[in-house]
């Protein structure tokens, strides 16, 4: 049965029975990836930007015979964001290839199109079930990054210290767990909207204006996801030359997210980029002691930060792919193979 579903409301049984079949796919689809802990599930499923809202649906098998909560075997939810909605769905390994995947995009599809939404996208994860499931159903490839991984066993720590100290004269380094500072908000935010050396996805959004900035971090820490940032300021101006943000999310915090690495234009040249991301591992390093790896998305076309990750030490490790699909064409489409 497929049925509306919110993290909020939702009984501790059903969070934990999502969270096992998460872990399914994970050991299924990525068994390299860490399984997530039962921290946090529930506010990184329920909590949003304001702005923003994220609709659940779940697909929940029959109670067993002595009572129960039965099983949740699948799970969708869409972020409707501007005029998209950002799709993900979930099925356990045990019942997939017999439609429900198909049937819980289309009821999330039915929903994003009645409340007028435009487009549909989402992340495809390369060398999955997943890449031949969205083909099928008529998305169309939009973007193709490559994920990288570092193992921090694996690092030269006395070779990246040369590294995050190899700045050229002018610039200072700062680490900010958290966030940046309330007084550096809007030359962060500055420095954001001038350039952005894509590291993430285009569908995970990045915040440009000092108050969107405030908001993304408020969230992030709902959700159970720790940020750290390391800045290059250049001292004559107070500009932030450089910026990197790393997110250790308790759910998995043996394993970080790189999110946003920038060298604003004027500050080019001067090692900075390689400076500020070999100073974010070693302050990792000690803030946070679980930590084995850290994972990052770059474009296939991004060279110069392709080669300062495999500097680091960072490993190609699969695609990660954007899809989208014009809202209207799917509903009909599915309802035309029903
Ligand atoms: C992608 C996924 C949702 C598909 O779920 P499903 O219930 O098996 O999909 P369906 O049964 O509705 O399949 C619909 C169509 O997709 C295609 N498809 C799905 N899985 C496929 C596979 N393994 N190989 C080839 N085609 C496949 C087929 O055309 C299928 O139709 P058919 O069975 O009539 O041939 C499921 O594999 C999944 O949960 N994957 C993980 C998703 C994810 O986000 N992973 C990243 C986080 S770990």
């Amino acid at each position: 049965m497929v049925r509306e579903w919110d993290p909020r409301t939702a009984s501790s049984a059903e969070i934990a029975s999502l969270l096992e079949t998460l872990n399914a796919v994970l050991a299924t689809d990525l068994p390299r990836d860490p399984p997530w802990r039962d921290s946090s599930v529930r506010e990184y499923l329920a909590e949003v930007m304001p702005g923003e809202r994220r609709i659940s649906w779940v697909a929940q098998a029959a109670p067993a015979a002595g009572g129960g909560t039965g099983a949740i075997l699948g799970h969708v939810h869409v972020l409707l964001l501007g005029d998209i909605g950002v799709l993900e769905v979930l099925v356990h390994p045990s019942v997939r290839r017999s439609g429900l995947g198909r049937n819980l995009v289309l009821t999330a599809a039915r929903r994003v199109y009645q409340e007028g939404f435009q487009s549909i996208g989402v992340e495809v994860v390369g060398d999955t079930p997943a890449v031949a499931f969205y083909e099928s159903l008529g998305f169309s490839k939009e973007y193709v990054e490559t994920r990288s991984v570092l193992d921090l066993a694996g690092v030269h720590w006395a070779e990246l210290a040369g590294m995050a100290t190899g700045i050229g004269a002018g610039y200072h380094l700062q680490f900010h767990p958290g966030g940046p500072p309330d007084e550096l908000i809007e030359a962060y935010a500055r420095a954001k909207a001038e350039v952005r050396d894509v590291e993430d996805g285009e569908l995970r959004p990045s915040s440009y204006d000092p108050q969107r900035l405030r908001d993304s971090l408020d969230c992030l820490h709902r959700r159970g996801m720790r940020p750290y940032i390391v800045l290059a300021l250049h001292e004559q101006t107070g500009e932030v030359a450089g910026l990197t943000e790393v997110v250790v999310p308790v759910q998995h915090p043996t394993r970080a997210d790189q999110y946003d690495t920038i060298v604003a234009q004027d500050h080019r040249g001067y090692g900075i980029d390689r400076a500020i991301k070999a100073r974010m591992l070693m302050e990792l390093r000690s803030a946070e002691a679980e930590l084995i790896e850290v994972q990052t998305w770059n474009a296939q076309s991004n060279e110069a930060m392709l080669k300062v990750n495999a500097e680091l030490g960072y490993r190609p490790d699969r695609e990660w792919r954007e899809y989208s699909i014009d809202v209207g064409e799917l509903v009909h489409r599915l309802d035309a193979g029903r």
